[in-house]
């Protein structure tokens, strides 16, 4: 057998060099050589094979005659995350836990194999990143009783990996994290695109074989800039993200591919002394702790397919900059940015020269159109000064919509499920594109000062 060369295939154009280069020959195009790992006898070379003389045509089938394969269901003993996967594990599926550094990835897995230990499973603990000891240490953390059961090795080899895996047969393997993997035949950097591309490949193909299901946990920066999990979306068949912001106490993750369930599911996970805790009653918690002061506003948001009620704060104050200040946190800034203008041009309210700070409480992050009604409001309610809160003064404003450009209020999907959580907890009024066509009209009810004692006052 010959020996595994490494040649530099363009992702461009897919011409293949023998050297790398910052540009290809080819295209023309920049940095688009990655390196691949080349095996001629193990048939892995794509490109221009010539055919098997000795291949047999497959004769295709109607789908009817396929048998639908029932999928079993692993539990990872998270609820939250259980229900993000569809009801759990698939056996032999893989899947790709990606998240900035810090934010709970490797808490999250050791969990889940805990809980698959103690429902007697086989499982495995890669860890590339960490030594045996730490692992241990944060096991030591979490009360979950077998999470010092757990098999563990620590090793960067790939090779090494895979004869582990193919000698251990896990039922479910943690791989932390596909980014420091190193597979020696490779010149490039552990991290790289072809060598992440190349782990995950070979990952991929010892697993489906043995019916492993693999989690590979990855790091994305916080503009997901690292090119690592990115290539790997389309080889996996589910990728959860894990959000929320490390110094703060809350996370959610979600799906955003799942082959095996839907991609609407969301948890929302509170990171405590003794590892992540699923919250149940986030709007609750969010609904008591609004400030009701002015600058703050209740969005009646969608977490998945599940309505959550959170706070969104805004402080308006003069700038001392050209151009001043728009900082936000847990929103899409050019959205915030979007609705400023709007606010500007149809609300009557100009900040041209102030600083804008917008933030969602609580660290969650709230990617939605539906958030920029609430935006506006406490903007708004900031640049004023009033509390937006109901007539007696005790509950907050809560809304939900999208702004058009014109000024008009758009409507969002599931309205009836943020309006029945709203009224959950008693909130009244819930401003909504129901009810109102345009911004100006749900400003005009929101700061109405019939009954209301602290804008009356202000005003
Ligand atoms: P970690 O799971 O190591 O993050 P990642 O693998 O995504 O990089 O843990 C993240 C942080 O959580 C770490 O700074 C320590 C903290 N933490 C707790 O607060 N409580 C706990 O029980 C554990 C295990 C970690
Ligand atoms: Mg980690």
């Amino acid at each position: 057998m010959a020996p595994a060369t490494t040649i530099y295939v363009c992702s461009s154009c897919a011409r293949e060099s023998a050297r790398w280069a910052g540009r290809c020959s080819g295209c023309g195009e920049w940095n688009t050589l990655i390196e691949e790992v080349r095996t001629p006898a193990s048939g892995r070379a794509r490109g221009h094979r010539p055919r098997r003389p000795t291949a047999s045509p497959a004769r295709p089938v109607s789908l009817a005659e396929v048998a639908a394969a029932e999928h079993e269901r692993l539990s990872t003993g998270i609820g939250e995350l259980d229900n993000v996967l569809g009801g759990g594990i698939v056996p032999g599926s893989l899947l790709l836990i990606g998240g900035a550094p810090g934010i709970g990835k490797s808490t999250l897995t050791t969990m889940a194999l805990a809980n698959l230990v103690a429902a007697g499973r086989r499982t495995l603990y890669v860890s590339a990143e960490e030594s045996a000891a730490q692992i241990r240490l944060r096991a030591q953390r979490l009360t979950l009783g077998a999470a010092l059961q757990i098999p563990v090795i620590a090793e960067t080899d790939l090779e090494t990996v895979l004869a582990t895996l193919e000698r251990e047969r896990p039922e479910v393997c943690v791989i932390d994290s596909v980014q420091t993997l190193h597979c020696a035949e490779m010149s490039s950097a552990p991290g790289s695109v072809g060598q992440v591309r190349q782990v995950a490949g070979e990952i991929m193909r010892v697993a489906k074989a043995l019916r492993t299901a693999v989690l590979l946990v990855g790091h994305v920066t916080k503009d997901g800039a690292l090119a690592g999990p990115r290539v790997l979306e389309h080889l996996v068949d589910c990728v959860l993200q894990f959000e929320g912001e490390r110094e703060r106490t809350y996370r959610t993750v979600r799906a955003t591919k799942n082959r095996f369930g839907s991609t609407n599911e969301a948890g929302v996970f509170e990171m405590r002394d003794h590892g992540l805790v699923e919250v149940l009653d986030a709007s609750a918690r969010f609904v008591a702790d609004a400030t009701r002061a002015p600058g703050s506003v209740v969005l009646c948001a969608i977490e998945g397919s599940r309505p959550l009620l959170v706070e969104v704060q805004a402080l308006v104050c003069a700038s001392e900059l050209v151009p001043p200040r728009r900082v936000v946190a847990g929103l899409d800034r050019n959205r915030v940015a979007l609705v400023l203008a709007v606010l500007g041009r149809h609300g009557g309210v100009g900040l041209g020269a102030a600083d804008v700070f917008v933030n969602v409480v609580g660290g969650l992050r709230v990617d939605e159109p539906g958030a920029d009604l609430a935006v506006a409001l406490a903007v708004a309610s900031a640049a004023k000064r009033i509390a937006l809160t109901d007539s007696g003064g005790q509950k907050p404003v809560s809304c939900f919509g999208e702004l058009g450009l014109t000024g008009e209020l758009r409507t969002v999907a599931h309205g009836e499920r943020r309006l029945r959580e709203a009224a959950k907890f008693g909130l009244d009024p819930v401003l909504e594109p129901g009810g109102h066509r345009t911004l100006r009209s749900a400003l005009a009810t929101a700061f109405t000062a019939t009954g209301r004692p602290q804008a009356r006052a202000a005003a």
